[in-house]
């Protein structure tokens, strides 16, 4: 007997999809002109990834595009989530454009449209080219408005096929870890100070809606983590804490691309520039909004001598005024990351509580949990029914916050293929398709099928 749950019914229109990232699958770093990333750069520096691990091979995806499609053809999925890799298309983060980079996301987003499947593109996925941290990256202000350029250069070209567009993947992830802590690319441990990376992010996303319209693009939204925060406790300090960690992680993010201001005047005062007019720019109305959904936080009160290890990938700088703290008695993922299916609908429902009206449509656009998955046994076989447990509770919760009238269009699948998980490197698989990293074989895992056959189930229901 199976020991996981029925998916429930999504109505004929709810997308059912896969993602992935450019810097995590395609390897090929060298090539077709591609410029250097501030990920090429973070993998050299030693310590910086687990094992000495690098993107550069990766999952070879680069040269393997088709057969990758063909998986998600055979999947049976509406909608292919991929990231453009910025120093393909302009190698020095502006001006030239280089021709094979282009070709390339070309050839595979008609590789997609042939296959049925509808690519759904995000443009920032945290590789930012190199030369523009050398001119200091999301600290400088420009950096904006050149995410806009090559935006707008993407979108005209691919704008006729392309089925859903987002400038960014959770900036929320690219400031704390990348800007914050030190711990993924550019490596700037700048506590606080990394507000200011994460405003110019958010101006970058408004400045490319607008450039994406400009050039006719449409059905625009953003990839944003966002999770439900948890006083460890009833105390009030407690309380604070998490309320305060509640507003930097989630609605420092989403309020000013909803409501068009931040959360509180203390984030807003640590920030410098116009950030009036950047509001404004910020706030372009979207046709949807993505969640990417992995776990919850449980936070308290700094203790003195609390260390934070083993619930964020690293230890929070001391002086912080919460503590993050785990969960009892929740299963976790090989990862370590809480298994809360429960807590995807409480953010959605804390989302339609928050915004009301002005809410648009949500998609989830990441939703996935990694295992140490075996290699294939003698028959072929990867029996993966947690990942397969891990995905319909998750499915059960998204229809619930459905009942409970949130407007969920879709679900992406965090990730069709195991694959280059950032400082974590390849031990963290998230794929339905197990990778032999030796060979580079692909080998559809029990949850694939799964998959494969609740949406085989799906399409036979809609045509009656
Ligand atoms: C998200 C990232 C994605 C992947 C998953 C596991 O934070 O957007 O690239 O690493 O986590």
């Amino acid at each position: 007997m199976a020991a996981y749950r029925t998916v429930p019914e999504f109505p004929d229109d709810f997308a059912f999809g896969v993602a992935a990232a450019a810097y995590q699958i395609e390897g090929a770093v060298a090539e077709g002109g591609r410029g250097r990333s501030i990920w090429d750069e973070f993998c050299a520096v030693p310590g910086a990834i687990a094992r000495g691990e690098t993107g550069e091979i990766a999952v070879d995806h680069y040269h393997r595009y088709r057969d990758d499609v063909r998986l998600m053809r055979d999947l049976g999925i509406d909608s292919y989530r991929l990231s453009v890799s910025w120093s393909r298309i302009q190698p020095d983060g502006s001006g030239a454009v280089n021709a094979a980079g282009l070709d390339f996301y070309d050839r595979l987003v008609d590789e997609l449209c042939s296959a049925g499947i509808s690519p759904a593109v995000t443009l920032f996925h945290w590789d930012l080219p190199q030369a523009l941290q050398d001119g200091g990256g999301w600290l400088n202000r420009e950096t904006s408005f050149r995410l806009a350029e090559y935006t707008a250069i993407v979108g005209e070209r691919l704008g006729d096929r392309v089925g859903m567009w987002m400038p960014l993947n959770e900036p929320v992830v690219h400031t704390l870890y990348g800007h914050a802590l030190g711990v993924h690319a550019p490596g700037l441990s700048l506590g606080f100070g990394a507000l200011q990376a994460a405003h110019h992010q958010l101006l970058g996303h408004g400045l490319s809606v607008q450039a994406l319209r400009a050039v006719g693009c449409g059905n625009i939204g953003i990839a944003s983590n966002h999770a439900p925060v948890h006083p460890a406790s009833d105390a009030e300090a407690d309380s604070l804490a998490a309320d305060i960690y509640d507003h930097i992680v989630n609605w420092t993010f989403a309020d000013p691309i909803l409501l068009g201001k931040y959360p509180a005047a203390e984030l807003s005062a640590l920030l410098t520039g116009p950030i009036d007019d950047d509001l404004a720019v910020i706030a372009q109305p979207l046709d949807w909004f993505g969640i990417n959904y992995y776990e919850p936080t449980r936070i308290s009160a700094p203790q003195a001598g609390e260390g934070t290890a083993g619930v964020l990938e690293v230890d929070l700088p001391p002086g912080m005024p919460f503590a993050p703290v785990p969960f009892e008695g929740v299963e976790t993922t090989d990862f370590g990351w809480p298994i809360v299916p429960d807590g995807l609908r409480e953010i959605l429902t804390i989302f339609r509580d928050r915004f009301g009206s002005a809410l648009p449509p949500i998609y989830i656009t990441e939703s996935g949990c990694s295992f140490h998955d075996p290699d294939p046994d003698s028959g072929g076989r990867v029996r993966d029914e947690r990942r397969i447990a891990y995905h319909a509770d998750h499915l059960v919760a998204v229809r619930e916050a459905m009942d409970a009238g949130v407007d969920v269009r879709g679900y992406f699948v965090w990730s069709i293929l195991d694959n280059f998980e950032w400082a974590a490197g390849y031990r963290e698989r998230f794929g339905l398709v197990h990778v032999d990293y030796r060979t580079l074989k692909r080998t559809p895992k029990d949850s694939y099928h799964w998959l494969r056959n609740v949406l085989a189930a799906r399409r036979e229901t809609q045509v009656r």
